[in-house]
């Protein structure tokens, strides 16, 4: 089953399978508006989800007997049954432990079990306490289930049941059922970008002192990386120009050049541009890099200096230089900034202004601002530091709207 835009249009099998997490009473309403919007539902309640909504109102709502473990319909082989019939299934709440089963290929319950039987969408809505959601075991789970395809809605910022406050909230019923509907659309993205050739850089760059030694900096190149993913899914071929980023993050699908310090990324930017549509300048580029480099290990003398002067030459601008050099080129640059909002986009005008590429994306950096895996915001300015417009979120949704944008800079520099 493929979806297409129109996918929730028509009536479909849908399983909601419910997982143990304190808003599962919040599925009812999913379950009655999923009806009411004339689609046949099967709940698939794990057997710890019980002690939040019993069977007695899952099968009230839905109109179907409700089953927790593969020896209740024996006979029949219900979790095959249920799989080959599903159209799509949504898990919402999503618990940290489901998450841990499914990303494991564990079978131990109906819901687990009719997910790895089936071949169907599966949409899965993760919720519980912020902890618990940040926790590198469940982002590592997620990250397992996403590459394998499985459609992951994010938790909402709010109030938690604990008292706490932070991600991890179980999105309003309305808004799982937006999402939903919205499927077909966000899975196939407009082709938008089909066979325009992007590169893209992202990472830091690595500066070397010494053979062991470097001048870096803390970007991780996730974003860069979601970016890339986003561009590749609206048709473009892209290249990733990967400072130092962790092999774990790179996707398989995309095309890696490794481009460690300014130098070799300035060349390889210079030797790709003339064979591209599109560049993308995410990544976290030294301005300075030690003038020479030590070819063996810089040793403490032995003697009374409490200070080591390191002399820094000038790195080439490789975002001016390419503006420059390749007008044909749709290019966006990143500015990551610190200071106050108000410092922040003083320098990013500046900046959009002295480089100027079509677009010039800022954001606020700074001690545990902008960097890995965290929530971030977006100014998009354009030429003239007017800011066109500003996106606010986790960095994949993020680059999704960005991806949309850059599409629409290119169509319009190359058909105006
Ligand atoms: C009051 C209460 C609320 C809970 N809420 C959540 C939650 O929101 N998210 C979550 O991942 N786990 C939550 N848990 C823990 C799960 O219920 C527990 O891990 C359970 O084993 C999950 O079972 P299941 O994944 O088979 O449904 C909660 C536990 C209790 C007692």
């Amino acid at each position: 089953m493929q979806l297409t835009p129109d996918f929730l249009t028509s009536p479909r099998r849908i399983v909601v399978g419910v997982s143990a997490g304190i808003a599962a009473y919040k599925i009812t309403y999913l379950v009655r508006a999923l009806i009411k919007a004339g689609h046949q539902v099967k709940v698939v309640p794990t057997e710890a989800s019980l002690e939040f909504v019993g069977k007695t109102t899952w099968q009230a709502l839905s109109g179907h007997p409700v089953a927790t473990s593969v020896f209740d319909g024996a006979a029949g082989v219900e979790h095959v049954e249920i799989a080959r019939e599903a159209e799509l299934i949504v898990i919402a709440p999503a618990t940290a432990d489901v998450l841990a089963r499914l990303a494991t290929g564990q079978a131990n319950d109906l819901l687990t079990t009719t997910v790895l039987a089936s071949s169907c969408p599966v949409v899965v809505v993760p919720a519980m306490h912020t902890a618990m959601y940040e926790n590198a075991a469940t982002q590592g789970n997620l990250k397992t289930l996403q590459d394998r395809g499985i459609i992951i809605m994010e938790p909402a910022v709010g109030d938690l049941s604990s008292g706490d406050h932070g991600k991890g909230r179980l999105p309003e019923p309305e808004e799982i059922f937006t999402f939903l509907h919205q499927l077909g659309e966000t899975a196939t993205p407009k082709q938008d970008l089909a066979g325009v050739k992007v590169f893209i850089t992202a990472g830091g760059t690595h500066e070397a002192i010494d053979p062991v030694r470097f001048i870096g900096n803390h970007s991780t190149g996730r974003f860069g990386v979601e970016i890339a993913k986003q561009l590749q899914e609206r048709g473009a071929k892209v290249t990733l120009l990967s400072a130092n980023i962790n092999e774990n993050l790179l996707p398989a699908s995309i095309e890696i050049i490794a481009t460690p310090s300014a130098n070799e990324m300035y060349q390889a930017v210079m030797e790709l541009a003339p064979q591209y549509q599109i560049g993308v300048f995410a990544a976290a580029v030294a301005d300075f890099r030690p003038e020479t480099q030590a070819e063996m290990k810089v040793k403490k003398t032995g003697g009374e200096e409490e200070t080591l002067t390191l002399k820094l030459v000038k790195n080439p601008d490789i975002l001016a230089s390419a503006v420059r050099r390749f007008p044909h080129l749709t290019t966006i640059g990143f500015a990551a900034e610190t200071g106050n909002p108000t410092q922040v986009a003083s320098y990013g005008r500046e900046k959009a202004i002295r480089k100027q590429a079509d677009l010039l994306a800022l954001n606020q950096v700074g001690q545990g601002i902008g960097f890995g895996n965290v929530d971030t915001m977006l100014s998009i300015l354009d030429k003239t530091g007017e800011t066109l417009t500003s996106f606010s979120g986790s960095k994949p949704v993020i680059a999704k709207e960005l991806s949309a944008l850059i599409a629409a800079t290119y169509q319009s520099k190359n058909h105006s």
